[in-house]
């Protein structure tokens, strides 16, 4: 029987994302940002004991952080208030046992990027997935997500830049740390990221290159048909891919180049994408998401705007009105979270939140504004 999904909020379970897990994090606050879901039961770790502490400090039960998620499918499935969704953020190639047991228990999945480890696993959740009429399955390539990508899609697809003919993609980061990674400090840098059986076919490639050919289908709306890729290792004795280029031809006989590589130093967070077609190209850059290059084949370049004229479909997408920039709503953010922190200690620190010594002064200066207007004439703030 599918869970049905009522009134209230989605009842939502976690499997990964512990302590030390910074995507942990960004699903547990995306979850919550419009009052969809309640985040109700886990299993945050490995380590049962880091699991349950961790499921504790954030608010969940006792009785529902669970030891691993074998158990949290099984009691969850079971109760008469259990959860309706899962999300799954863990490594790559535990993607399709995890989501596995939990669609056998017709509990809808979000599970993190990329898919599965390889195209094995890939096939089989698949097939899973599909054997399952009951349950809903999402992906978190969250990049697509952002308003002014979903722009672009709609774009493409309305005929605006023509017939593709070239998509060029780039995602490229730092995880060096500032080191030269050996296969000494290789595993304190990199992690499990190193262990194929547990990053999957390519480090650099499941990693990042994933999101970069998904945001190129996405936007495009093509499909890859035959690739010529270079992929470079760490080094002999680091056998982590941490670099690939390649050569893409889709299915419309568009010509695709993609570059994605985990140490380009100092290219930190490097996603964009430029697509060509018979009528003009588009150009998106993560680094100021909320703006769409249009260069038509005749005509102005056009800066379409989060939000604003010639961008009607991002509004749906944004949660900021237009004008102000993404990161507004982690800057507001701040403020509380430096609250707390000074509501919990009793050391002097330097606040940086404003407090009421500028609450004062700013009605000083409006209340002066309002002399001055009414006199016409320079008035002193006191
Ligand atoms: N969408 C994005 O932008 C984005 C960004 C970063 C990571 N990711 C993806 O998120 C996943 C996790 O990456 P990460 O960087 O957070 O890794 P991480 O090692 O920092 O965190 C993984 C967490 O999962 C826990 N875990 C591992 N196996 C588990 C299991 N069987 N049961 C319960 N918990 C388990 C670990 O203890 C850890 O807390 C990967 O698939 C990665 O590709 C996505």
């Amino acid at each position: 029987m599918m869970r049905l999904i009522k009134g209230k909020k989605i009842k939502l379970g976690i499997v990964g994302g512990g302590p030390k897990s910074w995507i942990g994090h960004v699903h547990r606050i995306s979850s919550r940002f419009d009052d969809e879901y309640e985040i109700v039961s886990g299993v945050f770790s490995r380590n049962s004991n880091i699991s349950k502490t961790f499921g504790k400090k954030i608010g969940i039960d006792k009785d529902r952080c669970y030891s691993n998620y074998q158990e949290m499918a099984d009691k969850e499935a079971i109760r008469f208030d259990g959860i309706e969704v899962v999300a799954i953020m863990t490594p790559p190639s535990s993607h399709q046992v995890i989501a596995e047991k939990f669609i056998d228990k017709n509990i809808h999945i979000i599970s993190d990027k990329p898919f599965t480890g390889d195209l094995l696993q890939a096939k089989k959740l698949f097939k899973k997935i599909k054997s399952n009429k009951n349950i809903k399955y999402a992906l978190t390539h969250n990049y697509s997500a952002y308003p002014m990508v979903r722009e672009a899609k709609v774009l493409v697809e309305k005929g605006k830049i023509g017939k593709v003919e070239y998509v060029n993609v780039e995602y490229v980061q730092d995880w060096t740390d500032g080191k030269i990674v050996n296969k000494k400090n290789a595993k304190k840098i990199l992690k499990w990221k190193i262990n194929k059986k547990i990053v999957g076919t390519s480090a650099v490639l499941n990693e990042i290159g994933s999101h970069a050919y998904h945001i190129a289908c996405y936007v495009s709306g093509l499909k890859g048909r035959n690739v010529f890729a270079d992929i470079k290792q760490v080094s002999k004795t680091v056998k982590m891919d941490n670099n690939a280029q390649v050569m893409i031809n889709f299915n419309n006989n568009a010509k695709g180049l993609l570059w994605t590589s985990v140490m380009a130093r100092g290219g930190v967070y490097g996603l964009r994408f430029r697509i060509f077609g018979t009528k003009g190209s588009i150009e998106w850059v993560q680094n100021d998401p909320g703006y769409l290059k249009f260069n038509p084949l005749k005509g102005a370049v056009k800066f379409l705007e989060r939000g604003f004229f010639n961008a009607e479909l991002s509004k749906k997408f944004s949660r900021i009105k237009f004008g102000h920039p993404e990161g507004y709503l982690d800057a507001f953010a701040n403020i509380y979270k430096e609250f707390a922190e000074s509501l919990r200690t009793k050391a002097k620190k330097r606040w940086f939140f404003p407090n009421e010594y500028e609450g004062l002064e700013t009605a000083k200066f409006i209340e002066a504004c309002r002399i001055s207007n009414k006199r016409k004439a320079w008035t002193k703030i006191k």
